[in-house]
C-alpha cells in the first residue's frame, strides 16, 4: 500500500508516525541508546584526535625557530578571523560531547551490572573500556592545567630583557612580545618547560594519552563496524603507531627544551 508521501508499507505493519521526521526526538533516541552513543564518543574522538595531530604539527615549529613557531600562532589568531572562534566552539562541543557521553556510558553500564562478573574472561574484555574512562579523566585534568598554564597564563611567567633599559624583567606570558610584535610563543614555551615539575606532568600526561589513543584508535573502527576479521591486524598497528607518533612528538618538545637543545633567545646573566 503506497501512503500519502510515497513510501510503500505493508498493511500489516507498523503505523506510520502521526508528523513528519522529527530530528530533536531522532537525535535524542540516538543520543539514548548505547550504540549511537558509542558511535558519536567515536567520531567526536576522530575529531579530537585529528586536532591533537595538527596542533602537535604546529607546535613542532618550535624546532625551527621563534619566527616559525610565533608566526604560526599569529596566523591562527590574527590572519582567519573568525574562523579560529568556529573552530574553538567545534573543539569546545565535541570535546564536552565526547566526555559526557563516555561518562554516562560507564555509569549506566555500572549500574547495570552491579554485581562484578563471575568469569574471568568476561572481566578481561572490560579491561580496556576501564582504562579508557580512567585515562580520560587524566587527559581532561591536563587540558584544563593546559589552558590555565599557556592559553590564560594563571601558572607563571618569564624573566626577558625589556627593550627600553636591556634589563631582565618579569612578564606574564600572555605579555611576551617578539620583535615583530607578535605574541612570543616561543618564548613561552621555553619558559613552560624549564621548569623540572611542568616537564614531568607533561610527560606524564603524554603518556596516559598514548594508552587512551592507543585502546581508542583502534575501537572507533570496531564501533562503526569497520574492523572485521581482515582488516583487524592492520587498524591495531594503525592505532599504536598513530598514538605512538603523537606520544614522541609531543615529548619531543618538552625533553628538547629540558635539555637545552631549544633555548631562549635571551642571554640570561
Ligand atoms: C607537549 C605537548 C603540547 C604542547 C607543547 C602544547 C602547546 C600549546 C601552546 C603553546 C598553546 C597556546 C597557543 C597560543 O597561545 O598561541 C596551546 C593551546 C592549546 N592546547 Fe596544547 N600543547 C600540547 C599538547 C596538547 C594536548 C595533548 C592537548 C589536548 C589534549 C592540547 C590542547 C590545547 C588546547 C585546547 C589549546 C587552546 C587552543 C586555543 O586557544 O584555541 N595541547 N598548546
Amino acid at each position: 500500500m503506497a501512503s500519502a508521501t510515497g513510501t510503500v508499507r505493508h498493511p500489516k505493519g507498523p503505523a506510520e508516525p502521526p508528523t513528519g521526521p522529527d530530528a530533536a526526538a531522532f537525535l535524542k533516541a540516538l543520543l539514548d541508546s548505547s550504540v549511537g552513543a558509542k558511535a558519536l564518543i567515536g567520531l567526536t574522538g576522530v575529531g579530537l584526535v585529528l586536532f591533537v595531530i595538527s596542533h602537535m604539527i604546529g607546535n613542532l615549529k618550535i624546532f625551527q625557530g621563534p619566527d616559525a613557531i610565533n608566526g604560526y600562532a599569529y596566523f591562527l589568531k590574527h590572519d582567519i578571523g573568525s574562523l579560529l572562534w568556529v573552530a574553538r566552539a567545534g573543539l569546545l562541543l565535541i570535546f564536552v560531547l565526547h566526555l559526557a557521553l563516555a561518562i554516562r556510558l560507564k555509569l549506566r553500564s555500572a549500574a547495570a551490572r552491579p554485581v562484578a562478573y563471575a568469569h574471568p574472561g568476561s572481566v578481561q574484555a572490560t579491561v580496556a573500556s576501564r582504562t579508557m574512562i580512567w585515562t580520560g579523566v587524566v587527559i581532561l585534568l591536563f587540558t584544563l592545567f593546559h589552558l590555565a598554564h599557556y592559553t590564560f597564563a594563571w601558572v607563571k611567567g618569564a624573566h626577558v630583557p625589556d627593550p627600553a633599559t636591556g634589563q631582565l624583567v618579569y612578564k606574564n606570558y600572555l605579555d611576551l612580545v617578539d620583535h615583530k610584535g607578535r605574541h612570543d610563543v616561543y618564548e613561552m614555551m621555553v619558559a613552560g618547560f624549564s621548569n623540572g615539575y611542568i616537564v614531568v606532568l607533561y610527560l606524564v600526561s603524554q603518556v596516559f594519552l598514548f594508552v587512551h589513543l592507543r585502546h581508542g584508535i583502534p575501537s572507533v573502527f570496531q564501533t562503526l563496524g569497520l574492523k572485521n576479521a581482515r582488516f583487524h591486524g592492520p587498524i591495531d598497528i594503525l592505532g599504536l603507531v598513530l598514538a605512538l607518533l603523537i606520544l614522541i612528538g609531543n615529548s619531543a618538545i618538552v625533553v628538547a627544551v629540558q635539555l637545552g637543545w631549544v633555548q631562549s633567545q635571551y642571554k640570561t646573566p
